[in-house]
Parts: structure tokens; sequence; C-alpha cells
């Protein structure tokens, strides 16, 4: 049994919190590595998206996120690999992580609840961070998306989150309050198909987050896209006025604090899209440090998603058709129960 996801959702500021805690003493220690891989697939890849961006501003290595069972060339003796999944079981992940352990990358880690990936990290004896259980996989991003910033503090000098996490524990608690019976996006939603767009590309886990959000809670279909790559594509299809608009509904994710030539270039799109007659709902992020923009971003598009599953009088926690995939596919790769050895293991 998982705790319904409205429960989870409203206690995401508390699990941030707990999962500080959680991390406080991780038996880890540093490593020289070029690029940091995380694997990860659906909800337990959204956290590794928060880490990428903020690494660009302040990290001197890359973060990549690879959301497949292949894994790239690039992955070699210099990398830093890190799994995430929360229930240790999927297939892509489980797959990635394996071919990547042969290329004997300089350090793995791995972030779950247990499962199958819990049996390969004692096979191949990397460490696990062990994450509470009980929830759906998205309604645990703060115990994928802390781990993954701690680990990286303590083994590759990635700055220190703390500051960041404890404001974005006081803004998500005041969005909760403010947010949590203010209905207005969903509504405006309602019925329609909605686009969303970051306003930069940094902004991009957060429109992730809500397409996902409304895949997985509310039940529908959402798509996402980001400025300035929309201004040169997407903006075409606002040029004239069509029936299908009449279908769709827009969110744009802003930051007030966004340059002058960011906040031109949103007007010019935005008119664009009025001119078309589709309905925009803006986002505004909250709080002083990216980090923090971009969880008060994916949590009011967590309460959105919600609300949405309330008007279209779905159940947000079950995610049926996922579970029957991922079993259809576990019961065909047999070698998900038996990892194959990659030389790391015991002798
Ligand atoms: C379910 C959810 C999914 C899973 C995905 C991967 O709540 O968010 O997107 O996250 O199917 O599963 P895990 O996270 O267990 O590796």
């Amino acid at each position: 049994m998982v705790l319904p996801v409205e429960k989870a959702t409203t206690l995401f500021p508390d699990y941030i919190a707990e999962a500080i805690q959680l991390c406080e003493k991780l038996p880890l220690s540093e490593v020289k590595v070029n690029k940091i891989v995380v694997l990860g697939m659906g909800g337990s890849a959204i956290g590794a998206d928060i880490l990428a961006a903020v690494a660009e501003k302040v990290a001197s290595v890359p973060v990549l996120v690879i959301r497949n069972e292949e894994i790239p060339n690039y992955v070699d003796e210099n990398t830093f690999v890190i799994a995430v999944s929360y229930s240790g079981n999927t297939q892509e992940t489980l797959t990635a992580l394996k071919s990547a352990a042969a290329r004997k990358p300089k350090q793995i880690v791995a972030i779950s609840t247990g499962g199958l990936l819990e049996n390969l990290s004692a096979l191949e004896k990397f460490p696990l961070i062990k994450v509470p259980d009980g929830l759906a996989p998205r309604a645990a991003l703060p115990y994928s998306l802390v781990p993954l910033f701690l680990t990286l503090q303590k083994t590759v000098h990635f700055p220190d989150m703390h500051d960041a996490l404890t404001e974005s524990i006081h803004v998500l608690k005041t969005l909760r309050d403010e947010l949590i019976s203010d209905k207005r996006i969903a509504q405006g939603l309602h019925g329609k198909i909605p686009i969303i767009y970051a306003s930069t590309p940094f902004f991009m886990p957060a429109a992730r987050r809500w397409k996902c959000q409304f895949n997985e809670n509310a039940k529908q279909l959402a798509y996402f896209e980001s400025l300035p790559e929309a201004d040169h594509n997407e903006i075409v299809g606002y040029t004239k006025k069509l029936p299908l608009h009449q279908n769709m509904a827009v969110v744009i994710l802003n930051d007030s604090t966004s340059s002058e030539i960011t906040q031109r270039r949103l007007i010019f799109f935005k008119n664009a899209i009025i001119k078309c007659g589709c309905p925009v709902y803006e986002a505004q992020s909250k709080g002083e440090n990216l980090l923090t923009k971009l969880l008060s971003l994916c949590y009011t598009g967590d309460l959105v998603s919600l609300h949405l599953a309330e008007l279209n009088g779905v159940d947000p926690t079950p995610v049926q058709i996922i579970d029957t995939l991922k079993q259809e596919f576990q019961k065909q790769d047999s070698s998900l129960r038996s990892p194959a050895p990659t030389g790391r293991g015991p002798e």
C-alpha cells in the first residue's frame, strides 16, 4: 500500500527535512571525476534534472541524466555514476547500471528503497542510500533530490546546498498553504491539453515535472517546451488562429527576476498565443536560489495536478498501466533477477 499522493504531496516540504537528516552521515569519500551520470526513469529522474540544472550554474563538472537502458559511450573510469530508482526494480535503470558498472567508473552510488538495485549494490559492493518506502515514486522526489545533492557535496566538492534546501522548505510550506484550496489554474486547464513552457532552459525540469504530474496524477495528456528554443519553431504554430487552439491551454513558468531580454521574449511569445485564443496561465517561481525556484515551480505543478485530478474525477495515486507494463517486461527479462558479473563484485 502506498500513501495516497494527495497526502504525500502535503508532506513534501517535511520530506526534504527528513531526507537531509537521512544523508547526514553518508559513508562517502572524495573522488575526482570529470562528469556525473545519473541513471533513472520517470519520477526517479526529475531530481537528477534539477541537479543538472543547478550544476550548470554552480558546478565545475557536468551532470548528465540518462533515461534509457543504453548508456552513452562517454561513461568511463572518470565518471561518477548514480542510479536512482525508488522501487529498485526498474528495468531500464538496472540494465543501464549493469552496463555502466562494466565500464569501471570511479564511483557508483544507488538511491532506492531496495528491490533488485539493493541486491546489485550488495553484489557489486557500491553504496546504496536507502530511502523510506511506502510512497509513489513521483511523490518521493525529495528522497531522490536531497541524496543526489548531498552525495555530490561529500564526494566531488559540489557546493553546500543546505541553505538553499532550508529556503526551499520554508517557501514550499507557504505555497502549500496558499495553493491547497486555490483551484484557479486547474479550472482553466480542465478539459484542455496543457502545454507548459519554461521561460528559460533552467526551468525545463519544472516544466517536465508539471507534464509528468498531469500525466500520472490527473491521468491526461500534457506537453512541455522551453524558451528561447520555442521562439525558433513552436511560435509559428501560433501565427494563425486554428480550431485546435480551442482545445489547448498554456502555462508559462516564469521567473520574475529574469533578465529584460527574457521578459521581452516572453511577452512577445505570450501575445502570439493569446491572439490564437488560447488561455495563458502563469506560475511565478519563488525564492532566491535556483534550487528553490525550481522546487517552488515543481510543487505548484504538483498541487495543480491534484486539483486537475479532482476535476477529471480520477484517483491521483494509482498508475495501473505503468505497473502492468513493468510486470510484462520483468517477466521477459529474467536477467534482471540475476545480475551479471561486471568485474567489481566479490572474487
Ligand atoms: C510512479 C512514477 C513513475 C516511476 C517510474 C520509474 O509514481 O513516478 O514515473 O518513477 O516508472 O520507477 P522507479 O522510480 O521505481 O524506478
